[in-house]
């Protein structure tokens, strides 16, 4: 089916704090899962999906950013000259892979804040944001079921998953209603960052949405919330509650999704994603094997 998104917006502007001192010169989507930048993941979803149309809101350390998506003609020549095939492929993958554009956020004043930035690229349609320490297994396809609900019901869309009710305090909480497709909610009510025991469900938003334009002047309308910043899921709670532009849908994933923005999470993907691959895997598993049978025999 055709829909009507072209464009994807991948916030990469903030401090990525939880990570320091990984993120003093690096923004966190740079950090490698397993041998790729945790952002290549995220635009290879986008370019499967059919949206090969990227922008990047960034901030400061852009340049490490910039240049994994660009030409590194002299490295490609050095790998040339090596007659080494293998390697240049995976040097100029990531080159070749989108249509990138750039946008600077200026002061990292939130979520909110750098989708408003993407106004002036975007225009008058519906675009997709993809959170750049989110990985969705590519064997789950979640964005084009994002897309599809988007196209059926005219209406923003985010994702959601249900997570324990003890971390549900790290993220964006939804009251939803159930609708006639199984997967599908509708979004009633969003609170970002509940304090712990206050989240009144354990659905949570996961970085990926599908936004009608109309996100904008209520972005530019919302004022500062937690943390001081300006939060998307503010601006997605007064979307929800206007049926005339089509409220705003949950699709509930079940799928695989690894979140590398926090330290504990990152090894944990890194170990999971290593331990599939053909190269990696049976090495990994055979090593993993014997370390946590060294671990069972010594006390907690
Ligand atoms: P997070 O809240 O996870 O990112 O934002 P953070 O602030 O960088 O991380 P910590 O909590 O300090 O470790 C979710 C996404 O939004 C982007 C981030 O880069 C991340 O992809 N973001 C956040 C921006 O682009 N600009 C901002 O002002 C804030």
């Amino acid at each position: 089916m055709r829909h009507t998104v072209t464009k994807v917006v991948v916030p990469a502007a903030g401090l990525g704090t939880r990570f320091l001192p990984a993120t003093k010169a690096l923004p966190k989507e740079m950090l490698p899962v397993v041998d790729k930048p945790a952002i290549q993941y995220v635009v290879e979803e986008a370019v499967r999906a059919g949206l090969p149309d990227v922008l990047f809101v960034t901030g400061r350390n852009k340049n490490a950013l910039e240049n994994h998506f660009d030409r590194a003609t002299e490295l490609e020549q050095i790998l040339v000259g090596k007659g080494d095939a293998a390697r240049l492929q995976l040097v100029c993958e990531s080159s070749a892979l989108a249509n990138v554009h750039y946008v600077r956020q200026g002061d990292p004043l939130g979520l909110g804040h750098a989708v408003l930035r993407s106004r002036d690229h975007v225009g008058d349609d519906s675009f997709a944001v993809l959170l750049g320490d989110d990985l969705i297994d590519g064997r789950d396809r979640l964005l084009e079921r994002m897309l599809q609900v988007h196209d059926e019901r005219d209406t923003c869309v985010v994702a959601l998953m249900e997570v324990d009710p003890a971390q549900a305090h790290l993220y964006g909480i939804a009251t939803v209603d159930a609708t006639d497709e199984a997967d599908v909610v509708r979004v009633r009510g969003l609170v970002e960052k509940p304090p712990a025991g206050t989240a009144p469900s354990n659905l949570a938003i996961v970085g990926r949405y599908v936004l009608k334009p109309e996100i904008f002047p209520v972005l530019e309308q919302t004022a500062p919330g937690r943390g001081s910043e300006i939060q998307l899921t503010d601006a997605l709670l007064t979307m929800a509650a206007d049926d005339e532009v089509g409220g705003v849908h949950g699709v509930v994933f079940r799928g695989r999704r690894y979140d590398t923005g926090d330290k504990l999470d990152y090894i944990k993907a890194n170990v999971m994603l290593a331990c599939e691959r053909e190269d990696l895997g049976p090495g990994l598993r055979a090593w993993l094997r014997e370390y946590v049978e060294q671990l069972v025999l010594e006390p907690v």
